[in-house]
């Protein structure tokens, strides 16, 4: 017959006098392997020493057994220590006493054996995985672009300086220039999943300073709805994936995943004006604050039954120069942007974007940039551009929101923060 070989992390240690349990786990499973003070005197001596999460290899006979945790117990014939764990672990790792978020990064290799742990990266892969699907199966490229630049298009402020050679570069904060390359190139629909920074001296449960960004360009659009009906496919896709995929992670997390229907797309002055009725009142160039972001959802499940809202219409004051605009009878400016906020969170910010050179031009000197660091902007824009828009949407905050996590830090393996460049 042949033998059964299990390899695993001992979980608990039962120690009955003439009979031991070890309970091992691997991955989410747990199991019983029993070891005989008479019958087998030299493993049982082995077996009673050893420390909590030492990792051993047994080889032996699987038999039914009714009261151990699978219905079944592993009856060994050789044990073999692989590896053994000092004692004691510094975080809890029977998951039932949380430690310190600090402690559990500071040991996050061990943090990662708790299974509710690991089940929040099992679905981000996920999330990753069906958004590589949905994009290949749309006709998307995948790009590579620099993460190491020059400059960037959307606030200075927020860039991290490093010494280039003696010249200084910065961290990425969007691959957007690259993107509208790519279309301007003639790749018409594009998307990059990658590292962007973020120099935000803020420490919020949305916000870290390094994340991933799931950005995607489309060229030859008809209008933003065109790159806004992406965002709903992609979303929509991710939900059901994980819904089918996931069901083990959900149970272990206890999530309940909708999959919406659709997503509302309300303008922001219809926006401001539902927000009044709920007694928050902002100006016409106010951007949406994190206040008004949760009475967005609220208004969203209150009026179109959904998780989703897309804000769309904002002013020209609280959007990056190179997102489209019409203007008012007074010339007041408004862009063809949109935010998606999600049970009260930006997840992603897009647009259609000023193709024309002298429009272009024209908005850059309005914001108080200088036409001269822009140049290359224009340029790209000046040799045929067709029209065209896109968005980045943050993968961190969707694993986050889909999870439930209250921290957009848990949703990451190794988050950075104002305070945080370890491990
Ligand atoms: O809204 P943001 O800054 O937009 C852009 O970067 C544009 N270039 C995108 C475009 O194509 N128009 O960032 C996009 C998304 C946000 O909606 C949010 O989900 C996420 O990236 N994000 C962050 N996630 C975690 N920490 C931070 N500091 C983030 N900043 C933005
Ligand atoms: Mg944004």
């Amino acid at each position: 017959m042949e033998k059964y070989v299990t390899k695993g992390y001992i979980f608990e240690t039962r120690n009955f006098g003439n009979l031991l349990f070890l309970i091992i786990r691997n991955g989410y499973d747990y199991e019983q392997i029993t070891f005989f003070k008479k019958e087998n005197p030299d493993l049982y001596a082995i077996a009673k020493d050893l420390t909590k999460e030492s990792i051993i290899k047994v080889v032996g006979e699987k038999k039914v057994s009714e009261q151990a945790m699978n219905g079944y117990e592993v009856i060994p014939e050789t044990l073999e220590v692989l590896s053994v764990a000092k004692a004691p672990i510094p975080l809890n790792i029977s998951g039932k006493i949380e430690s310190t978020f600090d402690t559990r990064i500071n040991n996050r290799y061990i943090d990662l054996r708790i299974p509710k742990n690991r089940a929040i990266f099992k679905i981000r892969s996920s999330i990753v995985r069906a958004t590589t699907d949905y994009f290949d199966n749309n006709d998307f490229f995948c790009i590579n672009t620099p993460k190491l630049v020059e400059g960037g298009v959307e606030s200075g402020a927020q860039l991290f300086k490093v010494d280039y050679f003696g010249r200084p570069a910065y961290l990425a904060q969007s691959p957007q220039v690259y993107k509208e390359m790519m279309i301007v190139g003639g790749f018409n629909k594009v998307y990059e999943i990658g590292e962007v920074f973020r120099a935000e001296n803020s420490n919020t449960t949305r916000h870290l300073t390094e994340f991933t960004g799931i950005d995607f360009e489309i060229g030859f659009i008809e209008d933003y709805n065109d790159v806004m009906d992406v965002v709903e496919g992609l979303m929509k896709e991710i939900l059901t994936y994980v819904n089918k995929n996931n069901k083990r992670e959900m149970e272990l997390l206890g999530i309940n995943i909708k999959i919406p229907e659709k997503m509302p797309r309300v303008k922001m002055s219809e926006v401001k004006k539902m927000l009044k009725e709920k007694g928050k009142i902002l100006s016409e160039e106010d951007d949406l604050d994190p206040e008004s972001e949760k009475l967005v959802y609220e208004i969203a499940k209150e009026k179109y039954d959904s998780e989703f809202m897309f804000v769309t219409d904002y002013p020209f004051s609280v959007r990056p120069f190179y997102h489209m605009c019409y203007k008012d009878a007074t010339g007041k400016r408004t862009t063809y942007s949109f935010d998606l906020i999600w049970k009260g969170c930006e997840i992603c910010t897009g647009a259609q974007r000023e193709h024309r050179p002298e429009i272009l031009e024209e908005q850059i000197t309005d914001k108080g940039m200088n036409l001269k660091d822009m140049e290359y902007y224009i340029r790209m824009a000046s040799y045929g551009s067709p029209p065209h828009g896109g968005t980045g949407l943050g993968l961190d905050r969707i694993a986050q929101l889909l999870i439930g996590l209250l921290n957009v830090k848990e949703a990451v393996l190794f988050p950075r923060d104002p305070d945080r460049l370890n491990p």
